[in-house]
């Protein structure tokens, strides 16, 4: 055997080696399960032959406790690039198969690599996360490692777009890098994630409780609203994923993957009157008007089991990529409470960040009132709406399709919070407060008295309801740009995007505002 012959034998061999990770047993122990193994994933989210592997050859850090001889393959992490849609993006993935996929120093700095990469080229970084967490044999060097990656999601963060995909255990502090970034995709199941698990919980407090009621993708994507995503299974978490890159641009200095169509179709949309009951005490499903809003019907919930009063995702308008942020009247009336105003506060800031336009469709009683709202800090919650849309500077659209009262027709991307162009429906009630609320306070003497109270009252009403809190007065006032018909929504959403596209918006230099948390 020549020498090049022996050093390709030797790099062959090594290469298995490591790329065998934890074995052809354990890799069909997963299967069985249902899971994919490390480097599948990665596969699985990458176009055939592109994936180009960093730091195969890491060596763990670990002394301690028998560690230092034992061999975990590329330390329990896979990291590199490849291309999505033929656009470079840069991955880690957890290896659970070795030592748990647990995380020692070397293994936190080759997904900083990642990270670095990722910032350096300006393209966007995918996480898969499966971990026993910190390796209990690397200690503070474990905990410094995470503290490392922490930072780095800091860094990236506004900058590049980052997707956590929680596809095994991810514990203690080792769930805040996911929460650091853009969005958390999680699968049913295989998944958990929490800072303390049930035994902890039960021990420090006595509750006892199960992993499910804690942890679960069915808990964090509709009670304590961490997750974006619930994925049913390995697949479809790379469907989604996939599905939300084609909405992100690789930057925050790029724009996103618009696909502008060479005409625009103006015609009026008759269906859209259908959408609108005739009775307006009844609630108009929002998600109906989008889905006739948006290219081919095609539009990406985000957040979709978590405060339904309030709708965010993504869509394209005459195939530019907006995000849409609208009250959904079918819940809660649509009224605004904690959990709608940190969504849609959040959606907005992870739009204006990365270039994407906002449209806002408004169909909003008020804020929530309520002794739990008020104490649980509504005050503070609804302000992160206001500071949101308030300090966006893409492209603002909005639609009032119905109710818009009081500080939730402002908060909702009123033109005085820097909309570009407001259109509302015939249909739209812009005032203070509702017809019959008004009208108890503005008449009460006169009702009080009244013979007939309750016919009065209704006729009053009617009467502010046509006259004071008609589209048309606040028109005459300048705050609506033109009241359209409901059919030529799309129309004109879609002629406006295209105008407003490249608009610039200067902010005063500052370190960064003060967001109410
Ligand atoms: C080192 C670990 C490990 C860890 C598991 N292993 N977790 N090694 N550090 N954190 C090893 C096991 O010893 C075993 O090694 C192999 O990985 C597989 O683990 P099993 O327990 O056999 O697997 P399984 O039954 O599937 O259970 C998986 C598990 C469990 C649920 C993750 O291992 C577990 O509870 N691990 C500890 C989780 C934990 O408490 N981590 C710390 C969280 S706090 P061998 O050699 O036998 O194959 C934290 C702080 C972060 O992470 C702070 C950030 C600021």
């Amino acid at each position: 055997m020549t020498l090049s012959a022996k050093l390709l034998e030797t790099l062959k061999t090594k290469r298995e080696a490591l790329i065998a990770g934890g074995g052809a047993d354990k890799l069909a122990a997963r299967h069985a399960k249902g899971l994919l193994g490390a480097r599948e994933r990665l596969a699985a989210l990458f176009q055939p032959e592109t994936f180009q592997e960093i730091g195969l050859h890491v060596r763990h850090a670990g002394e301690h406790f028998g560690i230092a001889e034992k061999e975990l393959p590329a330390d329990a992490v896979i990291v590199g690039t490849g291309l999505v849609g033929g656009r470079t993006v840069a991955a880690i993935s957890q290896d659970f198969m070795v030592s748990a996929g647990s995380l020692g120093l070397m293994h936190a700095r080759k997904i900083v690599k990642a990270m670095e990469l990722a910032l350096k080229l300006g393209v966007p970084m995918v996480a898969f996360k499966d971990s026993g967490g910190a390796r209990i044999q690397e200690g503070v060097a474990a905990l410094a490692g995470y503290g490392e990656v922490f930072y780095h999601n800091v860094l990236l963060s506004g900058v590049v777009p980052q997707i956590a995909v929680i596809a095994g255990p991810c514990a203690g502090g080792a769930s805040y890098s996911p929460a650091l970034m853009d969005f958390i995709i999680m699968i049913r199941r295989s998944a958990h994630m929490f800072i303390t698990g049930p035994e902890v919980i039960r021990a420090v407090t006595g509750r006892t409780t199960s992993m499910d009621e804690v942890g679960s993708a069915e808990m964090h994507s509709t009670v304590s609203g961490n997750v974006h995503f619930v994925a049913e299974n390995e697949a479809h978490a790379i469907e989604i994923t996939h599905r939300l890159l084609s909405y992100l641009p690789p930057n925050n200095a790029e724009d996103p993957p618009h696909h502008p169509t060479e005409s625009l179709d103006l015609s009026n949309d008759e269906g859209m009157n259908a959408v609108i009951p005739d009775d307006s005490s009844e609630a108009l499903d929002v998600k109906a008007v989008i889905h006739r809003l948006v290219d081919n019907g095609e539009f990406l919930e985000v957040h979709a089991g978590f405060a339904g009063n309030m709708v965010v995702g993504f869509g394209r308008l005459g195939g530019l990529v907006v995000g849409i942020v609208a009250n959904q009247p079918m819940e809660k009336a649509g009224a605004i409470d904690i959990d709608a105003s940190d969504k849609a506060a959040r959606f907005i800031r992870t739009c204006n960040a990365f270039n994407i336009p906002l449209i806002t469709l408004v169909d909003v009683p008020g804020f929530l009132p309520g002794f739990e709202q008020e104490r649980a800090g509504i005050i503070r919650h609804g302000a992160k709406l206001l500071f949101a849309y308030a300090s966006a500077t893409v492209p603002k659209l909005t639609v009032v399709l119905r109710k818009a009262y009081g500080g939730a027709y402002v908060a909702m991307c009123s033109q005085p919070m820097g909309a570009d162009f407001v259109y509302a429906w015939p249909t739209a009630e812009i005032a203070v407060m509702g017809a019959e609320g008004a009208v108890n306070i503005l008449y009460s003497k006169e009702l009080k008295g009244a013979e007939n109270a309750r016919a009065r009252a209704k006729e009053l009403a009617a009467e502010y309801r046509a006259e004071f809190a008609s589209p048309y007065m606040s028109a005459s006032k300048g705050f609506i740009t033109d009241v359209i018909e409901p059919g030529m929504t799309r129309a004109t959403l879609a002629l406006s995007l295209r105008k407003i596209l490249n608009k610039r918006e200067l902010r005063p230099a500052k370190k960064h505002g003060n967001i109410p948390l």
